[in-house]
This record gives C-alpha cells, structure tokens and sequence, in this order.
C-alpha cells in the first residue's frame, strides 16, 4: 500500500475520527471507506485498511484526517459559520456532531420558534443536540434584512450557508411558472446581497441548489455576480456526506414533507474585490 503525499492533499474529519479515502488503481475510482477513531492512521490501521480490502496493493489511500479541529466534507470546527433558511435543523445538527461543538456556529429559522416546531417536530431533538453544543440558536432572521439585525449585524462568518432556498409554495403557480421563478430569484439576491455584508476576510457564501431546468433559470450565479460576489467552486452535493440531514420543504404547504433534490451542486461564492 502506497500513500499519497503532497500538502494539498484533501482532509476529511468527523465525530472527533477520520475518514479515509481510497482509490482503486485499476479504475481510478475512489471510495470513502471508514471512518477512524483516531487522529492519525497508525501503521497498524493501514494494515488493517489493506486486509479488509482483500490485502491488495491495488488500493491507494489518498487522504486522510489528521487534524484536531473536526471536519465534515469542506466545513470545520474553528470556521465561525452562519446558516440561514434552515428547515428542521437537521443539516446544522449534522454539522455540530461531526464537529464535537458548535461554538462557533448560528443557526437560524426564518419564522418564530412556536411556528417550528408546529411545522418541524423533528426539530425538537436537533434543537436539544444544537443547544447542547453551544450553538446560537435565533428565529425570525429574514435572508432580505439579517445584515440589519441587532445581533447579527456586529457578526462576520467565513462561511454563510442557504441550503435549498425556496420562496415559498402557492397553489396555482408551478415551478417552471416566470412568477414563481422570479420570487425565488428575488429571494436568493436578497441572500446574497445580505450575506456579502457579513462575511470575514476570506469568506464565503455557499448555497446547495439544483442546476437543472426549471431551476438553472434561476441564474444564480449572475445573482452573486450583482451583489458583488464572484464564483469560486461548484462542487457535486452528496447528502450521504451529511448524515442526518433531511430536506424539508417549508413554503407552507405540505412543509415537514422532503423533496426530490435532483443532482444538486453547492456552489461557493467569495467577495469579488475587482469590482469593490
Ligand atoms: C426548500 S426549504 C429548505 C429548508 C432547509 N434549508 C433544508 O435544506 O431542509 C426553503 C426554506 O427557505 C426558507 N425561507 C424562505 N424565505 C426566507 C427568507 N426570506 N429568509 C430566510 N429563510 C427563508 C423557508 O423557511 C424554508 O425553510
């Protein structure tokens, strides 16, 4: 067995272990195998890594974890990180327990907290997991004026994150209607314009949404682009790198139900500095 070495190589980290990743030489293929309850892979882990895959030296590892901070996909425990439009908090509880705190982390519901856990009972257990980690927990932020809150307003994050936004359901609209589509858009440019007053240097707004039609008419990029941010990365969003994390659609109708995501893709944005 070989291993990888450089200093760009990826690391993953999660639940205080770490997560190894590695590739069939024959195909190139590369699998997440096991996650580790340690901080660095011994000789005798690496043994025990080629064993389990039949003692063959066509596996290579290519990363590994071996970080202090917890880890989970591109997000670590020492970013101060900020979700807004969260459904049932499950995706912020995944981020939490990978980490082993949320100390440094805001998460956020856009209506009051009675309306919650009407709409959200799996909420309760998050919240509690959230609360217990130290987590800032704080209802009623609206992405259109959050840079404006009292609180919020002397915060800056490096990362901020909407997933799945959605400006809500109406019965006789569909989602290839122009109406619908225009207040998803109007939604996302307020997040964004919002979101590009909060950030640290070096930050990023970051929002998971299907690039498939209807939902590539939404254009977002070019919404970023009008709120002064620039592209960084588009990256392939794989929910099974989230444990725990359910969608809910929220909007009113049907809103503790999940929905079809498609292949979503998280797409990461930065301030651009040439046109400030
Ligand atoms: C499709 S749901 C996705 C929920 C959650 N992010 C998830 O991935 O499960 C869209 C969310 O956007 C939120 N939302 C809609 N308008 C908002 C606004 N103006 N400010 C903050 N959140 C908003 C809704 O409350 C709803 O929870």
């Amino acid at each position: 067995m070989r291993l990888f070495g450089g200093s760009d190589e990826r690391l993953f980290m999660m639940m205080g272990g770490a997560k190894v990743e590695v590739m069939d030489m024959e195909s190139e293929k590369k699998t997440i195998i096991e996650w580790f309850w340690c901080f660095q892979l011994s000789n005798d882990d690496l043994t025990m890594i080629q064993r389990r895959y039949g003692g063959s030296d066509n596996f290579l590892v290519v990363s590994w974890s071996d970080r202090k901070e917890g880890w989970i996909d591109c997000y670590n425990s020492s970013q101060k990180i900020l979700l807004v439009g969260e459904g049932d908090f499950s995706f912020s509880a995944c981020l939490a327990r990978a980490f082993g705190t949320a100390k440094n982390m805001v998460a956020t519901w856009y209506l009051d907290e009675d309306c919650l856990v009407i709409n959200h009972q799996t909420s309760l257990s998050h919240l509690e997991e959230l609360g217990r980690l130290g987590c800032v927990l704080m209802y009623q932020i609206d992405v259109h004026k959050m840079h404006t809150h009292p609180i919020l307003k002397g915060m800056k994050f490096d990362i901020i994150i909407f997933n799945f936004p959605h400006a809500g359901h109406i019965c006789y609209l569909r989602e290839h209607d122009t109406e619908l589509i225009q207040k998803h858009k109007e939604l996302v440019g307020a997040y964004f314009r919002n979101a590009s007053k909060m950030l640290s240097e070096g930050g990023e707004v970051h929002i998971r949404h299907r690039d498939d039609s209807p939902y590539d008419r939404w254009d977002i990029v070019s919404l970023a682009v009008e709120a002064g941010l620039k592209l960084k990365e588009k990256v392939r969003f794989s929910e099974s790198e989230y444990p725990g994390y359910i969608q809910r659609r929220g909007g009113g109708i049907k809103t503790d139900d999940t929905f079809p995501i498609g292949s979503p893709f998280t797409f990461k944005f930065a301030l651009d500095y040439t046109r400030r």
